[in-house]
């Protein structure tokens, strides 16, 4: 295949940070086509842990060309200082392309951020207060602001003004403080110039890339059950991490997407508010919490924890069109002894195999389980599937069973080394 897909197929932090990296090997281009800061991809390797929020996860190899695609929200202050920490870490050699088209952040949307989840009290979404929400509604209510018009001086002087007086409206009726034309103006225009070597028509060069039979590699951030159209709504980011908003995203034709990677942890995580039918509120979800480090990357929150759920799985793979699945963080589960997987829920009364729309009835969604014996070996330095252990190798065929996708990669540890190939992808 030439170009594939990444997509979290749960909600977020499933690990596509080291799928990607272990796919950039033989990729020609790296793509981010949605979201922004709000990411925390996690990236090891040679001892050497980095933490990248919006630049792609190809940024490390110098071969490969990333790109930033119109479908983001683009922090320019918090680029730039990611892009710092990678220069000041060595790493200099790098191809980066960012969408004219893409929208900026600033100040005023993660203060806007902020004061809406403070204003919605206990029915906070739990937003990693970066600013994404907001800076997505003014995309949609067309008082965004693009990359192509903050590179130029004279037009972003003329747009900022614009939008500052209408976003300074809203902060004054919220009661909230307003920001100074001269400050943002000032502070962002030494921004856009570093940013402005970078800047393309990144539509075209995807297009280019593809008729000329490049390995493209479609990065996914979040994952489908935060979709802002298919997820747990309104609980969910404000873009779409689909398979099918890649194309739109990134201003490519909808034929050049036919493989979707599903990257799925071996069990279930959530940060933020809203349903979570598998969760636990025990001490496995506590032993799960520690061994798998599930502390946000962005936020630091813990993460709330529970059984793999295969329904959601199921939904995913229904609306991305997921046809290879890589199960993460598998290693996690050794020493459990014993495991559920939830095939089904049952709502009043009724066996479901979807997810219900409203959250008045997903959140009265009972899971109904499979269980399975766990493993007590060691499976870290396994390189085979024939060499894990039986029950091991019963988990992830009852997964594959559940869901009719193939296992194409598997994640015994954190490196890149620790990772299994079981089926061809690039
Ligand atoms: P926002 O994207 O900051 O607006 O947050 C909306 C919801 O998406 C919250 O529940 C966040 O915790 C969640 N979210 C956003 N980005 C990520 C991510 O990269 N991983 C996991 N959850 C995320």
């Amino acid at each position: 295949m030439k170009s594939i897909v990444v997509v979290g197929s749960q909600w977020g932090d499933e690990g596509k940070g080291k799928v990607t990296d272990y796919l950039a090997q033989v990729a020609d281009v790296v793509v981010r086509s949605q979201g922004g800061n709000n990411a925390g991809h996690t990236i090891l390797f040679d001892n050497q842990k980095f933490a990248l929020r919006s630049i792609p996860s190809g940024i490390f190899n110098p071969q490969i060309k990333n790109v930033m695609a119109n479908g983001m929200v683009i922090n320019p202050k918090q680029m730039l200082e990611e892009l710092d920490g990678l220069i000041a870490r060595g790493i200099t050699n790098f191809q980066l392309f960012v969408s004219n088209r893409a929208h900026i952040v600033l100040p005023y949307h993660e203060a806007l951020d902020g004061a809406f989840e403070q204003f919605k009290g206990d029915k906070k979404i739990g937003t990693t207060k970066r600013g994404i929400g907001p800076a997505y509604a003014d995309k949609a209510n067309r008082i965004g602001i693009r990359i192509g018009d903050f590179v130029n001086p004279h037009v972003f002087k003329e747009v900022l003004a614009e939008t500052l007086n209408i976003k300074n409206m809203e902060l004054k009726m919220l009661g909230l403080p307003q920001f100074s034309f001269a400050e943002i103006y000032n502070e962002y225009t030494e921004y856009a110039k570093r940013i402005a070597p970078y800047v393309c028509d990144t539509s075209l060069l995807l297009e280019a890339e593809l008729k000329k039979g490049s390995k493209v590699l479609f990065e996914g951030a979040q994952g489908v059950m935060l979709c802002l159209d298919h997820g747990t709504y309104p609980y969910v980011t404000s873009s779409s991490p689909t398979g099918a908003s890649v194309p739109l995203n990134c201003g490519i034709a909808p034929s050049y997407i036919q493989d979707v990677l599903g990257i799925c942890k071996a069990y279930t995580t959530r940060v933020g508010e809203g349903p979570f039918p598998t969760e636990l509120h025990n001490d496995l979800a506590d032993y799960i919490r520690e061994k798998g480090h599930e502390y946000g990357t962005v936020t630091q929150r813990p993460r709330r924890v529970g059984y793999l759920d295969c329904v959601a799985l199921n939904y995913a793979r229904r609306i991305s069109g997921i046809n290879h699945l890589a199960i993460m963080l598998f290693d996690v589960l050794t020493g459990i002894e014993k495991l559920k997987i939830c095939y089904a829920y049952e709502l009043d009364g009724q066996v479901i195999n979807t997810i219900p729309a409203t959250n008045y009835d997903y959140s009265r969604v009972k899971p109904l389980y499979i269980e399975l014996d766990g493993w007590q070996e060691d499976i870290t330095k396994v390189t085979t599937f024939a060499e894990l252990p039986a029950n091991a190798q019963k988990y992830l065929r009852t997964i594959e069973e559940l869901t009719g996708v193939k296992i194409a990669l598997l994640s015994i540890g954190p490196d890149r080394k620790q990772t299994i190939q079981l089926e061809e992808l690039f």
